[in-house]
């Protein structure tokens, strides 16, 4: 068996588990108790956003686990980001601060851009749209000052580690020249695999996290129900389902499990206790060099990618926009 550690080490000796929990999309009640059934299945890594609007059901799971323990927050891993509406140096402590009160933490493990581009900071609404419902965009915004504010956030003690999400190649290149990021979160999975994003990220030692690693079928549902673009579902893919089945394991675990072994860490998002176990036990089997092959196969580049932001109407006229223009 290959050995793959847990644990990434980050500066410090910190250590993030390779294997989180996705938090995106579950309402309060239903995250609060997921996050129990998480906790019990063993995840100590948990990512949320101030834009997911549930760092209160997460911060009060957490909590009540942590109990009279103290020591007990020293193994949690706790990831939060910075909205779009937070892009200008002088509100980044604002947004930090907001989120570090709803999570009811004293300092968090790890802290995201959530994105590049940006919203206009409109108090109280984090999805600012216009009459016509296209996002009230900032164009004003500079990533690279944002990122030396991020930087000087971790000086306070409150953040460990700082890092970002959603950049493209040259956006990680240029803010490393600043100071290298500690992790990059992106979309990856089987139909969008992200290989050269992957690599220059490799090259540069900075650890990348895998977002929607099965898929995000609200997402893709949902998008699809306005677009009309079909969205395979990957959990059902025919090579998928025979390499699943010759293992005796699920889709969702033959694809969790390619991330791991790309080198890759991952949040898979659940709230079905059945499938939070699922997506954490895949330390006991191991794809064989033809089956990891076949799934390479499978990426679609950039035709794969499935959060391509499109449903935030109007921010492709950003100059961070990331990814190839949808319009
Ligand atoms: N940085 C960013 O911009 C960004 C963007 C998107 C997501 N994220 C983060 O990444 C996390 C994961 O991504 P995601 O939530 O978009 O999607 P995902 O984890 O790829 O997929 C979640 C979906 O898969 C289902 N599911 C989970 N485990 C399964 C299994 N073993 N078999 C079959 N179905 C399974 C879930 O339903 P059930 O709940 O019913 O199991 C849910 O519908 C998010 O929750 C969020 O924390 C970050």
């Amino acid at each position: 068996m290959m050995s793959i550690p847990q644990y990434i080490e980050l500066e410090g000796g910190d250590r993030m588990p390779r294997i989180g929990f996705g938090t995106w999309q579950a309402s309060s009640e239903v995250l609060e108790k997921a996050v129990e059934a998480a906790l019990d299945a063993g995840y100590r890594h948990f990512d949320t956003a101030r834009a997911y609007e549930n760092e209160v059901s997460l911060g009060r799971a957490l909590k009540r686990w942590i109990g009279n323990d103290a020591s007990r927050r020293k193994e949690l891993f706790v990831v939060t980001k910075l909205p779009p509406g937070g892009m200008h140096p002088h509100l980044v402590q604002e947004y930090f601060d907001a989120s570090l009160n709803d999570l009811a933490l004293d300092y968090v493990d790890l802290y995201l851009i959530h994105v590049p581009f940006a919203f206009e900071h409109v108090p109280g609404d984090l999805h600012p749209a216009n009459p016509d419902g296209s996002m009230k965009v900032d164009l004003t915004t500079n990533l690279d000052e944002v990122w030396k504010t991020i930087l000087k956030l971790k000086e306070t003690g409150r953040v460990r580690h700082v890092g970002v999400s959603n950049l493209n190649e040259e956006q990680l290149k240029r803010l490393s020249d600043i100071k290298k990021p500690e992790c990059l979160q992106i979309e990856i999975h089987a139909l969008c695999q992200q290989e050269s994003l992957v690599a220059a990220s490799k090259e540069l030692g900075i650890p990348v996290v895998a977002y929607s690693p099965l898929g995000s079928k609200a997402l893709a549902d949902t998008l699809a129900a306005k677009t009309g673009r079909q969205y395979p579902d990957l959990l059902t893919l025919p090579t998928v389902k025979r390499i699943a089945e010759s293992h005796g394991r699920t889709t969702g675990q033959i694809l969790l499990r390619y991330a791991i072994q790309r080198g890759i860490a991952i949040i898979p998002k659940s709230t079905n206790p059945q499938r939070i176990k699922q997506n954490i036990s895949l330390w006991d089997f191991e794809l064989s060099g033809s089956e990891m092959k076949e799934l390479a196969t499978l990426d679609r580049g950039e035709n794969g990618r499935i959060c391509d932001f499109s449903f935030f109407r109007g921010v492709e006229k950003h100059r961070d926009f990331p990814f190839k223009k949808q319009i």
